[in-house]
């Protein structure tokens, strides 16, 4: 942990967080979209890239952290009203939980019950688990469960974000742009 906090967001936390926001805002629709498909090749493929980009996600994810823990983030607008400095506060922290522990459910899961997991159908990345049928199941669930209440999140971030930027006119969104 650093002993202050930085003036900016590092190029690598700005790139992370776009490249991982990109990916999570497709893998919501893609994941429910392939859920409800006729079995075939085409619903095949799509769990295929849904668990193949998750499994990467996870790992960009968990570097994330680790720059995140190493490095800290800017302080919010001083400014800020308090209630807004500590909803800012616990909905960042819930999001770093959701990214981590969405994805984590999904890949447990599925190497419980469908193994293997594999990487675009070539490197196996099967997590070497077991577990029983209502561990899958509640597995799955909170995968599902998780990633609608990320979507929600996400939702009032981008809210939040929009409205820094547009209403009170402060640095917020800029300073997680590359050109501020
Ligand atoms: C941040 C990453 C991820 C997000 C946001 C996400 C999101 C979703 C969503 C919204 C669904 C549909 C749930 C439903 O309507 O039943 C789903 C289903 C599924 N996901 Fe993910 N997912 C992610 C990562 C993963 C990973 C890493 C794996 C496995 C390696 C995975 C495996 C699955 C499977 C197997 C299903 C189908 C579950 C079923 O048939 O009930 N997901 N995901
Ligand atoms: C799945 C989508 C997204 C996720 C999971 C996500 C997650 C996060 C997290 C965890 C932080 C806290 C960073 C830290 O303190 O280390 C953050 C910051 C930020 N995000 Fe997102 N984000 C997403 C999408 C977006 C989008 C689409 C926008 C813009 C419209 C956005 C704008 C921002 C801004 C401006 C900050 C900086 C806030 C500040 O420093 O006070 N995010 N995001």
């Amino acid at each position: 942990m650093p002993s202050s906090p930085p003036a900016t967001y590092s190029v690598v936390q700005k790139s992370l967080h776009w490249l991982i926001a990109l990916v999570i805002i497709l893998m919501i629709p893609v994941g429910v979209i392939m859920t409800g498909l006729e079995s075939g090749s085409f619903k095949n493929n799509l769990y295929e890239m849904h668990k193949s980009f998750g499994v990467i996600v996870m790992a960009l994810i968990i570097w994330r952290l680790i720059v995140r823990w190493r490095r800290g983030a800017p302080t919010l607008e001083a400014d800020l009203p308090d209630w807004q400095k500590w909803a800012a506060n616990i909905s960042h922290k819930m999001l770093y939980l959701l990214i981590a522990l969405v994805p984590l459910a999904g890949w447990a899961g599925t190497s419980m019950c469908c193994a293997p997991v594999k990487l675009f159908w070539s490197i196996p990345v099967t997590l070497p688990l077991s577990g029983s049928r209502e561990t899958v199941k509640a597995l799955f669930q909170f995968h599902e469960i998780g990633a609608f209440l990320l979507a929600g999140l996400v939702v009032v971030h981008i809210s939040a974000a929009l409205y820094h930027h547009f209403i009170r006119k402060d640095a917020t969104l800029r300073r997680m742009l590359f050109r501020s």
